[in-house]
């Protein structure tokens, strides 16, 4: 072999080592990179897993001040979502109740609660179901009213639409003077209100007691001031939706109520006021005549004019 042949040869496998050596280190390189991967991995693994113990421990934690009965809190885990859990935890941390004591009602859009204040005041808590906002069902108490053009249609935003539609109504009644629940506050699909009864058995609907000419009478009355002084209707009038407690009256369960713009605000009355006649009249007790009753709500096209004569 020549000598060039032989200083040839010797430089490819010089070359052949080089790259062998380079092939080696960039797979130290990688090996090393790798596992420092898998160990960020494992790390980060490790550190989910703390967090979601941490969370779970104060969510356990969270529930268990607001809600003492080991009973009652395995149903709410079931029927309420994590936000509304969270929202409900909120609203207890800004001191509106400090413990949620049993259901007082279950029903199919939305459930009432029996909260109580740190002063030992009783709270109610309606709570807006999410999985369950059926908007379809109830598109006509918002559609047209020209206090609701913004909201979101996904059953969180449907829900949520309801506790403020809800809270809204309630607030426009008392600040007018008609006997409501005094509102508390809203907050995403809760909204709290007085607490109409006694530790925490709610005051008897109409349809639970005895009735007089003068509780209806006195209905009329708040009717007609929701009307002209709230600009409201109720649209969900019934002897269901009104307690009776010392010999008063109060209206509840607002959230379908509209404004008195909305386009079918005049049938909601109509049907409001046929409703509440039909049961009176069940009961034996005259009532005024449908149509002039209805006649006394002036409907104008801007301004309303006051109809609250007796
Ligand atoms: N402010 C309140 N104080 C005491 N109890 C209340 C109050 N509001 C509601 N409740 C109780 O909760 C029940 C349901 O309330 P509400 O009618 O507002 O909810 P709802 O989900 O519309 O129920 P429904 O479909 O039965 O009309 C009432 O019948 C009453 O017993
Ligand atoms: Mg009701």
């Amino acid at each position: 072999m020549s000598y060039f042949s032989r200083a040839s040869r010797l430089n490819t496998s010089r070359s052949q080592l080089a790259s062998a050596k380079q092939i080696s280190k960039e797979a130290g390189v990688l090996r090393k990179h790798l596992q420092e991967r898998e160990e960020a991995d494992t790390r980060q693994e490790a550190d989910a897993y703390a967090n979601a113990r941490r969370q779970a421990e104060r969510i356990d934690k969270r529930d268990r001040v607001i809600l003492k009965n080991e009973e009652e809190r395995s149903v709410f885990e079931e029927v309420f979502d994590r936000r509304t859990l969270m929202t409900l935890y909120d609203i207890a941390n800004k001191g509106v109740y400090s413990q949620l004591n049993g259901v007082v009602s279950t029903g199919k859009e939305a459930r009432v609660y029996w909260g109580v204040t740190s002063e030992g005041v009783d709270v109610a808590v309606k709570i807006y179901l999410v999985a369950s906002s059926d908007f379809k069902r109830r598109a006509q108490y918002v559609v047209g009213d020209p206090r609701f053009t913004n909201f979101r249609r996904d059953s969180r935003g449907i829900a949520e639409l309801w506790a403020r539609k809800e809270f809204t109504n309630l607030t426009q009644s008392y600040e007018a003077g008609v006997s409501v629940p005094k509102p508390g506050m809203h907050e995403g699909n809760v909204l709290t209100m007085q607490f109409i009864g006694e530790n925490g058995v709610p005051a008897p609907k109409l349809t639970e007691t005895d009735v007089t000419k003068s509780d209806y009478l006195d209905v009329v009355k708040q009717m007609k001031i929701l009307f002209s002084k709230a600009e409201i209707v109720h649209a969900d009038l019934s002897e269901y939706n009104i307690f009776k407690l010392d010999r008063k009256v109060y209206l509840f369960d607002f959230g379908s109520a509209v404004s008195v713009q909305h386009p079918l605000a005049r049938d909601f009355l109509k049907r409001d006021i046929y409703n509440l006649n039909h049961f009176f009249e069940k009961r034996g007790i005259t009532t005024l005549d449908e149509l002039s009753l209805l006649s006394k709500f002036k409907f104008k096209k801007s301004k309303l004019s006051e109809t609250t004569d007796e």
